[in-house]
């Protein structure tokens, strides 16, 4: 009889997409790029180690009447930080993968590090990246006192399963999954089979046992998870952690959440002794000011389900050089410079041989269509050096010929104003507003001339 041999199979992966291939080629065919394809040592494993190693027999699944499944609710897990539950729904689900991407250095590590430790069940903390001397030094910065954290540095899968079996955590958390590695594949970790292998390893603990488990995973320069999209497919939650790193706030949000919607948002604010968590974020984000300047305008945006006033600051001067620049921090520029042309267009201000300067305060990036007025308003403020009162704010979208558009749950951005004690809010006239606060002048306006004329 000849003896079994192990096949050394070898598949080709694009490193962008993680398209497979079963020979070489310059182009990937999915994705486009050049020079991505690369060659992977792959050896189909028998069974995966989590099989193996609990080996007990669960009978196949049989289909059910949709009426006759259980819909109870996911009970869910408190994690004891109030942002990260809103972020997941409402706490995390067992047996739930978790994905949190980010920048390096924007504290992603923290972050779960400092969960981990506010956690009163038994979690396993499984890093690849930093020695436990290093996470010590970093727990202890955070919360010292900690009975049921435990750390592994380990990055092979097969000895992190034997260690789960011994522990038998209640949550489990890697940091991060590009280091992780299983011996069922030959290539080096962080490779597109690597990561497709270490991470369905987990999918299956996870499933089988009802463990949550929360993978770090690294971005690419333009802002993507490393690694094959795939990834992203198999994972049930997809949390992305940004900000600016120059800057103290960190907005967590859901890029995919199979448990809850994506459009909630978790702000935290980094300090020396970890990531505080901010539950009134528009206190934070307008900054205090005794005397009024020009070129400030707060807008009522919404962030999610979440209403927040962010304060913008424009600086218009007379171009020095030929060209005028025209830059935005925090706001698409593209759409800077579509409200210049409106505003030059419609409102006849001469703009075009001025430098326009455009910043959000606090290092945030806004896509909410309602901020426009409040940046068409900072612009006007700047221009005419006439500062705005500081108890003003704008909810509205500009369209291109000039006519101030409603926006969604105007009601709420509203509520929110009146709260912090703003004394007028301008929105669009075509918005519905059913309510009649008392503490608030809503200014109906519905084209960028009225704006101009209630201001300069
Ligand atoms: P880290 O969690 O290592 O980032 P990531 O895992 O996303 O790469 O966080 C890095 C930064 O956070 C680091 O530059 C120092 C800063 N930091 C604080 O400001 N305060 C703290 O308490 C901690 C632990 C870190
Ligand atoms: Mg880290």
């Amino acid at each position: 009889m000849s003896s079994i041999k192990t096949k050394v199979k070898t598949t080709f992966f694009c490193q962008n997409c993680g398209t497979q291939y079963a020979k070489w080629q310059g182009q990937c065919n999915a994705c486009k790029t050049w020079n991505t394809i690369a060659e992977e040592l792959v050896k189909k494993p028998e069974k995966s180690d989590w099989e193996t190693s609990n080996s007990s027999k669960k009978s196949a699944s049989k289909p059910l009447k949709i009426k006759e499944i259980n819909s109870t609710k996911e009970a869910r897990l408190d994690t004891y930080n109030v942002e990260f539950n809103r972020v997941l729904g409402g706490g995390i689900v067992p047996g739930s993968l978790t994905l949190l991407g980010g920048e390096p250095g924007i504290g992603k590590s923290t972050l779960l590090l400092q969960i981990a430790l506010k956690l009163p069940y038994k979690t396993l903390y499984v890093s690849g990246e930093e020695s436990q001397k290093q996470i010590k030094m970093r727990a202890e910065r955070i919360n010292p006192n900690n009975e049921s954290c435990y750390i592994l540095t380990e990055t092979k899968t097969q000895n992190i399963f034997k260690q789960i079996a011994s522990l038998q955590p209640d949550i489990v958390v890697v940091d991060s999954i590009q280091t992780l590695h299983s011996d069922y594949i030959e290539s080096s970790s962080g490779s597109i089979s690597q990561i497709k292998e270490c991470t369905t390893e987990l999918i299956k603990y996870a499933k089988e046992t009802a463990t949550p488990v929360i993978l770090i995973g690294h971005i690419t320069k333009d802002g993507n998870i490393a690694g094959p999209k795939i990834l992203e497919h198999m994972v049930d939650t997809v949390l992305q952690f940004e900000g600016d790193r120059n800057h103290v706030f960190r907005i967590l949000r859901a890029n995919k959440n199979r448990f809850g919607s994506t459009n909630e948002l978790g702000i935290y604010e980094m300090q020396g002794s970890g990531l505080r968590e901010v539950s009134n974020p528009s206190e934070v984000l307008i900054s205090e000011k005794d005397e009024e300047l020009s070129g400030n305008a707060i807008s009522a945006t919404l962030e999610g389900m979440r209403p927040l006033m962010i304060e913008v600051q424009a600086l218009v001067s007379t171009a020095v050089y030929g060209t005028p620049q025209r830059s935005a921090t925090g706001f698409n520029s593209k759409r800077l410079n579509m409200l210049l042309a409106i505003l030059e267009k419609r409102a006849g201000f001469r703009l075009g041989a001025k430098d326009v300067f455009l910043n959000i305060t606090g290092g945030i990036t806004v896509d909410d269509p309602a901020i426009d007025l409040a940046v068409v308003a900072s612009i006007l403020s700047s221009n005419e050096d006439v500062p705005l009162p500081s108890n003003y704010c704008f909810a509205a979208e500009v369209g291109l010929s000039g006519e101030i558009r409603p926006v969604q749950r105007v009601e709420q951005r509203i509520l929110e104003a009146e709260k912090l004690g703003f004394s007028t809010i301008f929105v669009s006239k075509y918005n519905k507003i059913s309510i009649k606060p008392k503490g608030i002048k809503i200014k109906l306006i519905s084209k960028i001339e009225d704006l101009v004329s209630f201001l300069v």
